[in-house]
C-alpha cells in the first residue's frame, strides 16, 4: 500500500489515484493544499504534519512515519514534496521512499531545476522517478521519460510538458514497485 507525501497542487497524486493504485494515505507538510483536497476527494486519509507544531523536524518526521505504518503503507511517494526527509523516517522504510523531479539527476537537483536547465542551454530534460535519501534529489535514478527543450520554451511552457511525462513515468513506475 502507497503513501503519498505532498505540498502544493498534487497532479502527480491525481496521476496515481487515476491509475487506480492502492494510495492509502496522503500527508502534506502544508495544510490546505489542492493534494489534500484531491486525496479527499479520493476518500484516502490525510493529515497534514507542519514543521512548526513539533520540537525538529525529526519529531515531525518520526510522527508522519508513525501516522504512514499505522495505515499499512509499505512504498512512500514523494510527488512534490518539499521538505527533505530525515534518515529517522527514511530507516522507517528502507529502500522504499521514491521521488519525482522534473530534471535530469545528478545533473539539475533542486527546486529551480527547469530554470538551470534553460540557463545552462539544455537541449532536453526529463521526469525522473528515483530512490530518496537525505540529499538534495541525491538517491539513485530509477527510470526517465526524456522531454526535448523546444524552440521559445520558458519554464512554464517545458514544465507543462514535464509534468504531462511525470503523469505517465511515475504511474508505471510505482505500479512496477508496488508488484516486487
Ligand atoms: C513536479 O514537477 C515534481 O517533479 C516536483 O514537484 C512537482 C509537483 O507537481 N518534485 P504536482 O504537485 O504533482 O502537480
Amino acid at each position: 500500500m502507497i503513501g503519498v507525501l505532498v505540498s502544493g497542487e498534487g497532479s502527480n497524486l491525481q496521476a496515481l489515484l487515476d491509475a487506480g493504485l492502492p494510495v492509502v494515505a496522503v500527508a502534506s507538510n502544508k495544510a490546505g493544499v489542492r493534494g489534500l483536497d484531491r486525496a479527499a476527494a479520493s476518500g484516502v486519509a490525510t493529515a497534514v504534519f507542519s514543521r512548526d507544531a513539533y520540537e525538529d523536524r525529526d519529531t515531525r518526521d518520526l510522527a508522519m512515519a508513525e501516522w504512514l505504518e499505522g495505515l499499512g503503507v509499505e512504498l512512500v511517494v514523494c510527488a512534490g514534496y518539499m521538505q527533505l526527509l530525515r534518515q529517522s523516517f527514511l530507516d522507517r522504510f528502507p529502500g522504499r521512499v521514491v521521488n519525482v523531479h522534473p530534471a535530469p539527476l545528478p545533473d539539475f537537483p533542486g527546486a529551480h531545476s527547469l530554470e538551470d536547465l534553460l540557463e545552462a542551454g539544455a537541449q532536453e530534460t526529463a521526469a525522473t522517478v528515483h530512490y530518496v535519501d537525505e540529499g538534495v534529489d541525491t538517491g539513485a535514478v530509477i527510470a526517465t521519460e526524456r522531454v526535448p527543450v523546444l524552440p521559445g520554451d520558458t519554464v512554464e511552457t517545458l514544465r507543462v510538458r514535464v509534468h504531462e511525462a511525470e503523469h505517465r513515468l511515475l504511474p508505471r513506475v510505482v505500479g512496477d514497485l508496488c508488484a516486487l
